[in-house]
Formats: C-alpha cells, structure tokens, sequence
C-alpha cells in the first residue's frame, strides 16, 4: 500500500527562500492556533475554522494570498494536473491553499504533540448545489518551504478512514499503538501528496533555537465535474 501517492519537485531553494521572506513580511496576518504553542496559520483553514467564520477569513486572506502567491498556487495547480492528468485550479469560493508557521517549543517534539488524523475537512464545508465533490478520493498535500536544521515529515499508519472510521477515539488510538509508524521525510521545495484518509499526523520536530521556523505549505484537492478544484 502507498501511503504517499507522490512527491514532486515544485521549487527550488530560492523560490523557497523568497517565500519565507514574503510569509513573514505578512505576519500582520498570521492566525495564532493556540494560546502556548507558537503555530500560526496564514490563513483560514476548513480543519480549524467554523465554515461562518472561515468564510469571513477568506474574504479577507484570499486576496492577500492572491496578490503575493498567485504564482504558487498556479504551480501548485500544474503541478498536481499533470499527477492527475486531469484539469486543476483553485476552487472559486473556497480559502485558498496557505501556510503552516511554527516556532521553536520544546512541545513540538513531542510524540503526540500533533493529533493522530485523517483529512475530513470536507465535511465542514457548506457546498453549493453545483459542487457535487466526490468525498471518496480526495487529496491533501504539503510543500515544505522551510524546515529546521534537524528536519521535518509526516507519520503515516496503515489505518484508512474507511476502515476504522466507525471506531471510537480510545479504539482508534489502541489500533494506532498496535500497527506500525511509517516516517516520510521532507524537504524543502517537494510536494508531497496523500489521500488524507490514513491516519496521519505532523511527525515530531525539534528546533535547535529561537530562531528558527518551521513553514509549510498546506492544501487539499477533491475532483468536480469540471476538474479537480484545490482549497484549504
Ligand atoms: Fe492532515
């Protein structure tokens, strides 16, 4: 079973370096997630924010992202069109794809410092009568853009949604206990694509100061009846 479906080159150091540059020249916009730990969002996501309020978020963050990352998510796009051999572009009223930013915690390394999930975003989302998604194979996907010194990944386990979705959270986390870890390693400047529907989490990370960061680049994709359409 591939946990990952691919990985594709999609920028080069220094597209990542000018990204980084422009992600914190935005700060006035960053999203703090949590009242200790330094995780910031630039900007709303459909995994964190009520559909009314997410809403609101991306009238305001769409343009922003827009204005400064039009190209990225256009590369972005070509990218997974030509994974999919089929039409890709962003979904016309949902947030567009935006940024994972944490900071050094001593907390981030923690085994379960990040929530062991699958990717049912989906279901938060008040589709219009024209959308028609298909819930069944869908895609999420991240860009490193900057990572920290001693590196970043994803845990994957081989428990599909499908599966174990009817478990509770104590089964599901007793299963997980019992199966295997499998660590995919990222790098700067490669998408890595998955369906979301294995468990998985943000993998344990360190940061050897204050100064560093941990950025990404995070979205997801579902196909229409006129192509695949990427939000977050
Ligand atoms: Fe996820």
């Amino acid at each position: 079973m591939d946990l990952i479906q691919a990985e594709i080159d999609l920028l080069s150091d220094s597209e990542c370096e000018q990204i980084q540059a422009r992600v914190q020249d935005l700060q006035n916009h960053w999203i703090r997630r949590d009242p200790v730990l330094p995780f910031y969002t630039l900007a709303g996501a459909s995994y964190l924010d009520p559909f009314w309020y997410y809403q609101k978020l991306l009238s305001i963050h769409n343009p922003i992202l827009s204005e400064h990352f039009n190209w990225l998510h256009q590369r972005c796009c070509e990218a997974l069109s030509n994974y999919l051999c089929e039409p890709v572009s962003c979904h016309p009223s949902l947030a567009l794809p935006g940024f994972h930013i944490f900071f050094s915690h001593e907390s981030f390394a923690r085994e379960d410092a990040a929530s062991a999930h699958w990717d049912l975003q989906f279901f938060e989302i008040q589709w219009r009568s024209e959308d028609q998604p298909d819930f069944a194979n869908p895609i999420s996907f991240t860009v490193p853009i900057h990572l920290p010194q001693s590196g970043g990944g994803l845990n994957l386990w081989e428990i599909s949604q499908r599966e174990f979705g009817s478990l509770s959270q104590q089964e599901r986390e007793r299963v997980r206990k019992s199966k295997t870890k499998h660590f995919f390693p990222y790098s700067n400047g490669r998408m890595v694509v998955h369906s979301g529907l294995h468990l998985h989490q943000i993998a344990p990370f360190h940061m050897e100061d204050d100064k560093e960061m941990r950025i990404t680049f995070q979205g997801h994709a579902l196909r229409f009846k006129d192509g695949w359409h990427v939000y977050w």
